[in-house]
């Protein structure tokens, strides 16, 4: 299969899915999203494959939404946004575990996409954030929500209103990641927890990963189609517009007042 800014490896009955746009900090373009899907769906239909992990290359996990894609026309923005969340929403729906390893930076839709998997193993150099405040947006593909259900209502808030990077270690002590290892062991560890996994009944792995799904989605849906229709009330103001230029043009945005 042709894949162009994704890498798709097997690791005896792990499949090391790689984002590789590292020079855009594997920033998610539409064909990024597209890549990512198909290789997922590879995954999912292989059955040697048990476990699923997914990394970045280079710096970066994933700096987020390729803001150059915010700055389409809204239809496209919509067809985008909606690309993305079908890409999350799949890889909470697979049938089998999808652990995230992330080195470097997992902000934006980034961070969404690592908030997506059922595991996340950091390396101890990696920074989280839901930074899209600062480009006078909000996050779209689910973060408030599972913040909120993982560090509670005022860390939510904090992270999602400050949109500071934070340290794998401050995401360990908030519970938004499962294990944090030496940078130089990341994928090692990975592979290590996906192999332990492997050895799990298959039926049983993909019946807790639908119960942690459908729950969180039982508990959480309500406030899912909030933020969403609240990215969208953001994404159409003067101020998205303003902070997605400064971001393009690398200067400071000046937000109406
Ligand atoms: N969308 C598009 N391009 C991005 C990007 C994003 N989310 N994040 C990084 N890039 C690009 C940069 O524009 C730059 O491209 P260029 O070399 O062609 O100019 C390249 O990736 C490297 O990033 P750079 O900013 O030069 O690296 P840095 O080490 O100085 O800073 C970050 C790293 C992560 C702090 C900074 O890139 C950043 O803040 N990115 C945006 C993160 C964000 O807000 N994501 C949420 C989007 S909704």
């Amino acid at each position: 299969m042709e894949l162009k800014y994704v890498t798709y490896e097997k690791r005896d009955s792990v499949a090391l899915v790689t984002l590789n746009r590292p020079e855009k900090l594997n920033a998610l373009n539409r064909e990024l999203l597209q890549d990512l899907l198909r290789a997922l769906e590879l995954a999912e239909r292989d059955p040697s494959v048990r476990v699923v992990v997914i990394t970045g290359s280079g710096r970066a996990f994933c700096a987020g939404a390729d803001v150059a894609e915010f700055a389409k026309s809204a239809h496209e923005v919509k067809n985008f946004i909606e690309l993305g969340r079908r890409v999350l929403e799949y890889v909470e729906s697979m049938s089998k575990p999808v652990i995230a390893a992330v080195n470097g930076y997992a902000l934006g839709g980034g961070f969404e996409l690592a908030l997506s998997c059922d595991f996340i193993v950091a390396s101890s150099n990696s920074f989280f954030g839901a930074t899209e405040i600062n480009l006078g947006i909000v996050p779209g593909w689910g973060a408030t929500q599972k913040l909120l259900a993982s560090a509670g209502l005022a860390k939510a808030r904090e992270i999602v209103m400050l949109g500071e990077m934070f340290s794998a270690d401050e995401a360990l002590k908030l519970g938004i990641v499962s294990r944090v290892v030496p940078a130089e062991k990341l994928i090692e560890e990975a592979l290590a927890l996906g192999g332990k996994l492997s050895q799990k009944s298959p039926v049983a792995l993909s019946i807790a990963k639908s119960v942690f799904s459908g729950a969180s989605r039982s508990i959480l849906g309500p406030g899912f189609e909030i933020e969403k229709s609240m990215f969208f009330v953001a994404i159409s103001s003067e101020d998205a517009r303003e902070g997605i230029s400064a971001f393009l043009e690398r200067r400071k945005p000046r937000w109406q007042l």
